[in-house]
């Protein structure tokens, strides 16, 4: 699997130290967590900052919008080196639609959705998009458990893409651990996030490494 550490859980006053870790690691994205205080009870930060901190990563950005309107986002991130663009379904009006653009940004386009939401909610984009995020968490905080009931979406998920010969990814996000890491790698998972358990992990690298092996 592929490693997409979110900085969200890391000490964002000294975002260059936490993005000199994640490359250290060597870790394959930096996730970024872009909350706007409507879509999800908390606000992280924007643009301005991910524009910053591409001046400290070479890495590729991987950037999660939690936004009431995904689309406004689209044009400021073009150019600042984002390969992947995730907005969630639940807020996107016109998805189709918003896939265009991203890819006409230069972007590829994953849809995301919440625990609560089933899988019909996303069967129209899925020849679509580059990926899919599948949130095992309630979105807004890192740290917080993993909800079990998500396996079974993401088997379904993993059927699914076989049954009908598509080719996006599964990226994973929300209490992911070294505990969880082989399941997830089973059930046909190709990206996690992992928000405190890579920040927590005395070794990091050890930490990526393990993803890496799965
Ligand atoms: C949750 C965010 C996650 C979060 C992951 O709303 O989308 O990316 O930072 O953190 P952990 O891995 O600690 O659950
Ligand atoms: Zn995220």
């Amino acid at each position: 699997m592929k490693l997409s550490p979110s900085i969200l859980a890391g000490d964002l006053a000294d975002m260059r130290t936490c993005l000199h870790e994640v490359e250290e690691a060597g870790s394959d994205y930096v996730h970024f967590d872009v909350m706007d205080g409507h879509f999800v009870p908390n606000l992280t930060y924007g643009v301005p900052l991910i524009k910053q901190a591409r001046k400290y990563s070479k890495l590729p950005f991987d950037v999660h919008l939690m936004v009431t309107n995904p689309a406004f986002y689209v044009p400021q991130l073009a150019d600042l080196g984002v390969e992947w663009l995730s907005f969630h379904i639940e807020a996107a009006q016109f998805a189709p639609r918003l896939i265009g653009l991203i890819r006409e940004h230069g972007m590829r386009p994953v849809v995301t959705l919440n625990p609560q939401t089933p899988l019909t909610a996303i069967e129209h984009v899925l020849p679509l998009v580059g990926g899919v995020l599948m949130m095992s968490v309630d979105p807004g905080f890192a740290g917080q458990q993993f909800i079990e009931p998500v396996y079974a979406k993401i088997e379904n998920l993993t059927d699914y893409r076989e049954e009908h010969g598509l080719v996006f990814n599964i990226e994973v996000d929300g209490g992911v651990t070294e505990g969880n890491l082989s399941e997830l790698a089973n059930i046909g998972v190709d990206i996690v996030v992992a928000g405190k358990a890579f920040f927590a992990a005395e070794d990091k690298s050890g930490f990526a490494a393990k993803v890496h092996a799965l």
